[in-house]
Order: structure tokens, then C-alpha cells, then sequence
């Protein structure tokens, strides 16, 4: 009998064969950068698991060019770049990898937040410039954030994670959720800090907009480790260069890896490149979760962090 195929769409922190042994036949596309689709479209052609990651759209154009696949196993949290109900439809299981993630991305959304409150990159900036005259009772001065009010967008695992680190900095921490919470424009209304945690989904596209921005205290700061796309990226440009909005601290982008070119030239924002996940150790773990939840399925069984099911 033929192997079953399995098509890993990037180079992972682990090398995928190490763990699929010799069951299966691979195919990887491990150079960089991000596989071009016309070519992601041919190589899944008879391949019954996928493992792509979230810069690789899995929709119905995918499905079709696809007709053995199973199982698509998101290297990701977050799984925005997977048509969950076209895959449903064709009863195609879409994994994902949550847990593992949740600390590390709670410790980036905490660089941010720290980053911009001490104005962090204009200090490194005037070192590594030479620009240091020696110390001075006004130079740089930032925000305390104890007594600050840290106000989070969501209530999962990494909303908690930020909520448990906010506690060791004394903030008052309130949250706004689908399904709890204070209502958005009340927790914009009452935060220093907002910070993003929520899925990516027709609901909370935008959901951060002009109207908003506004309703968050004149001088508050905005960080996103979620999805770019939850922020109106133009509206965030808009609200600070006209001095409402106080700064921005942004790990994902709208239109990434594009950087909307009002944020580059800003002191006030600071910008990395998604690296919410990025440590050995979560990499790791997440390719892991990946490629077991493909094992768990070439084995007849049902792979436990599946996000939908028949
Ligand atoms: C990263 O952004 C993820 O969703 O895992």
C-alpha cells in the first residue's frame, strides 16, 4: 500500500521527519521564504495532511486542488487563514496549537507594553547615535504603571497570561470579551493600555476602528499580538498623528509582513516582526503539536486540538 502523504509547508523548529519516522512520505517546502500559492497549489495535489502555517491560506481553491487531504494541521494558535467550514464541509480536520503559546506571547505583549511606557527604542537609539550627554532630570521621561489601568480585548489563555504579569506591576486590569466583561467602549474609555487578545473572525475585523480609537483616554497606547486585521491600521496612523492616540505597540500587522509606512517614521510606536511565539521552546513545542495531531489521524484516531469536527 502507498504511504500516506504529508506536505509540511515551511522549515520548522523541529525537523518533521523525527517524529513522522518512516510511515509517511514528505514532502517539505523548508527554504525560505513563504512557498509561492501557485506552488503550494501544485504540491498538496494527492497529499492527505497538510501542516501550514498562518501565512498559508487553506480555502476552498486549496480544497479543491486537494481532493485526498484529511487533515490540516495549522502551525498556529490562531487559524484565521483556514476556511474552517469549507474544510467541515468536505470533512477535513483543521488543528491547531493552543497552550503552548500562551506564555510566550503573554512575555511579547509585556515587551511592548514596557517598550513604549519607557520609550524604550528612543533610548536605544540616542546610545547606539551617540546622543547620550549624560543624565537629566527631564530626559525621556515615560509612565508608572502602577495604578495604571491595563484593559484587555478577550478573556482566553493569553488574556490571562498579560492579566497575571500586570498583577506583579500593580495594575488594575479589566476585560472585555465576546461573552464577559465590561462593553469595548467602556473598557476603552477606562484604560491607559489596551491590550488585544481575541481571535481574528468576521466579528472583530476592525473591531478596533476610528470610532474606537477615539473612545480610548487622549495619551492611552494600543498594543496587538493577536491579528493585524483586527485594527484599522489607517484610523490607528489617523489617531496618532492627530495626538489622541498616545502610542502603539504592534507585534502583527494588517497587510503582513507590509508595514503601513505612517508607522515607520513614529517614536511613539514600536514594531516587531510577529514574534509573539518566537522562543526554541514554543516553536518547538508547536511543530510538535502539529505533526502529533497528523500521527493522531493516519493512526484512526481523533486528533485532540481539532477546532472542528463532523
Ligand atoms: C501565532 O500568531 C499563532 O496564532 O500561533
Amino acid at each position: 500500500m502507498d504511504k500516506p502523504r504529508v506536505f509540511v509547508t515551511r522549515k520548522l523548529a523541529l525537523d518533521p521527519r523525527s517524529l513522522l519516522g518512516a510511515g509517511v512520505e514528505l514532502d517539505q517546502h523548508d527554504e525560505e521564504p513563504v512557498i509561492a500559492r501557485a506552488e503550494l497549489l501544485k504540491r498538496v495535489r494527492g497529499v492527505e495532511a497538510l501542516l501550514p502555517t498562518l501565512a498559508d491560506r487553506v480555502d476552498d481553491e486549496l480544497l479543491d486542488a486537494a481532493p485526498k487531504l484529511k487533515i490540516v494541521a495549522n502551525h498556529a494558535v490562531g487559524y484565521d487563514n483556514i476556511d474552517v467550514p469549507a474544510c467541515t464541509r468536505r470533512g477535513v480536520w483543521v488543528t491547531n496549537t493552543p497552550g503552548v503559546l500562551t506564555d510566550c506571547t503573554a512575555d511579547l505583549a509585556w515587551t511592548l507594553i514596557l517598550s513604549l511606557v519607557r520609550r524604550v527604542r528612543e533610548g536605544e537609539r540616542m546610545m547606539r547615535e551617540g546622543k547620550f550627554a549624560g543624565w537629566a532630570p527631564t530626559m525621556l521621561l515615560g509612565r508608572e504603571l502602577r495604578g495604571a489601568t491595563l484593559g484587555l480585548i478577550g478573556h482566553g489563555r493569553i488574556a490571562n497570561a498579560v492579566e497575571e504579569r500586570a498583577k506583579a506591576f500593580g495594575m488594575k486590569v479589566i476585560h472585555s470579551s465576546r461573552s464577559s466583561g465590561l462593553k469595548l467602549h467602556e473598557l476603552l474609555q477606562q484604560s491607559d493600555i489596551v491590550s488585544i487578545h481575541c481571535p481574528l473572525n468576521a466579528q472583530t475585523r476592525h473591531l478596533i476602528g476610528a470610532k474606537e480609537l477615539l473612545q480610548m483616554k487622549r495619551g492611552a497606547q494600543l498594543i496587538n499580538t493577536a491579528r493585524g486585521p483586527i485594527v484599522d491600521e489607517a484610523a490607528l496612523v489617523a489617531s496618532l498623528e492627530s495626538g489622541h492616540l498616545g502610542g502603539a505597540g504592534l507585534d502583527v500587522f494588517e497587510e503582513e509582513p507590509l508595514v503601513h509606512q505612517g508607522l515607520v517614521g513614529r517614536d511613539d510606536v514600536v514594531l516587531l516582526p510577529h514574534l509573539g511565539s518566537a522562543t526554541v521552546e514554543t516553536r518547538q513545542a508547536m511543530a510538535r503539536i502539529a505533526l502529533e495531531q497528523i500521527l493522531l489521524f493516519l493512526a484512526g484516531k481523533r486528533p485532540v486540538t481539532a477546532v472542528n469536527s463532523f
